[in-house]
């Protein structure tokens, strides 16, 4: 079958290779792949900025489609029906946080930039009836992460004043979505004036450029502070976001994008109570939450532009440049 896999050796870093699947396991299914979309984490691969790399292995996490076929120890009922897979496996006993056998398909698993690909079954999940391919397969690693770090880690309420910062990100927009969702007031940060006025028409009660100098300053006028804040740049924009953060507030973080911060302002966060907490994907029982969530009030994940699977190269080199709004979905056999 055809796929992307990672090849360092070469200048793309990824080629289409031709590729053997294995026999399928007792407790596997078969999945034809009808959508996959890209996540950061890819681009991090195909850069070789990820742990435990091997060349070879398909890339991709994120994909909804059919299963054709299904082992002998499977519900044989699963054959025929849309499903969205939890490319998480192995979270382990403990809800707060993940086991040291954790793992993501896609690295150091097949993922699903190919015609199919192999999952255990415990894994699929029916996909939500109001999404089409391409937004069911823009929705599962970015829509969890979101989920569990807005919902579990940030104790998000409908009365918070919520920050998200870099509306760009694909977990920043589903946690704008969630949050509003849930009816809390919504602010974001961003550095284009496009994805601002973008983010103000979803509903959002106001947008921030966290290039200007002044902006923590200027958000606390306007905000009074954020009871929660939810980040994935790190870097030095933390002491902005401890400073706009309510005596009290939280701020959930979930990469580091801009690396570690300098001049850690510990003071305010002891004094004013902060807590300031780490957040990576989500269990089993965050990704169901996120399905029913989403299925509830009908949330639709916001698409950028969909590639062609021999396209990926391109796909890959959009995400690198960072100017995307909405997920990258690449169509694989629709
Ligand atoms: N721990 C986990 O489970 C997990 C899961 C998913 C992602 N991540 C990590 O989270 C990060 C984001 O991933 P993603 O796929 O959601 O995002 P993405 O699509 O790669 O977008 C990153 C966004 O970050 C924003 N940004 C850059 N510098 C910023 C700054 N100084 N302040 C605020 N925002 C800034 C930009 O927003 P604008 O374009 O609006 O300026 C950019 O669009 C990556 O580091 C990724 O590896 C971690």
């Amino acid at each position: 079958m055809k796929a992307i896999i990672l090849n360092r050796t070469l200048p793309e870093g990824i080629e289409t290779a031709d590729i053997r699947l294995e026999a399928l396991a007792p407790d596997e299914v078969k999945i034809q792949i009808k959508s996959a979309a890209l996540n950061h984490r890819d681009e991090w691969c195909r850069q070789g900025k990820y742990a435990n790399l091997r060349d070879g292995i398909i890339l991709g996490s994120d994909a909804a489609g059919i299963v054709v076929e299904a082992g002998q120890e499977v519900d044989a009922s699963w054959l025929g029906k849309e499903v969205i897979i939890n490319p998480a496996s192995d979270w382990g006993e403990n809800e707060y946080v993940q086991s040291k056998t954790f793992k993501i398909i896609g690295m150091p698993d097949h993922g699903t930039l190919g015609e199919y690909i192999q999952v255990k079954s415990d894994r699929i999940h029916l996909k939500p009836d109001h999404l089409n391919w391409d937004e069911a397969a823009a929705l599962p690693l970015g829509a969890v992460t979101a989920y569990r770090a807005l919902f579990r880690q940030g104790e998000i309420q409908s009365t918070d004043n919520v920050l998200v910062t870099g509306f760009g990100g694909g977990v920043a927009q589903f946690g704008v979505q969630f949050a509003l969702s849930l009816g809390a007031q919504v602010y974001i940060s961003s550095s284009s004036e496009e994805k601002m006025q973008k983010a103000l028409n979803l509903g959002c009660s106001g947008a921030f450029d966290y290039r200007e100098e002044n902006w923590a300053e200027k958000a606390l006028a306007d905000t009074g502070g954020f009871d929660l804040i939810l980040d994935s740049a790190m870097g030095d924009t933390l002491n902005n976001l401890i400073k706009v953060t309510k005596p009290g507030g939280r701020i959930v973080f979930y990469g580091a994008t801009r690396g570690n911060a300098s001049g850690f302002e510990s003071r305010r966060i002891f004094w004013n109570q902060i807590k300031l907490i780490g957040s990576t994907m989500g269990n089993d029982e965050d990704f169901d939450g996120m399905l029913s969530f989403v299925s509830k009030k009908k949330i639709v994940p916001i698409i950028d532009q969909i590639f062609n699977l021999d396209d990926s190269v391109k796909a890959f080199e959009k995400m690198k440049e960072g100017k995307q709004m909405g997920k990258i979905v690449i169509r694989v056999t629709q």
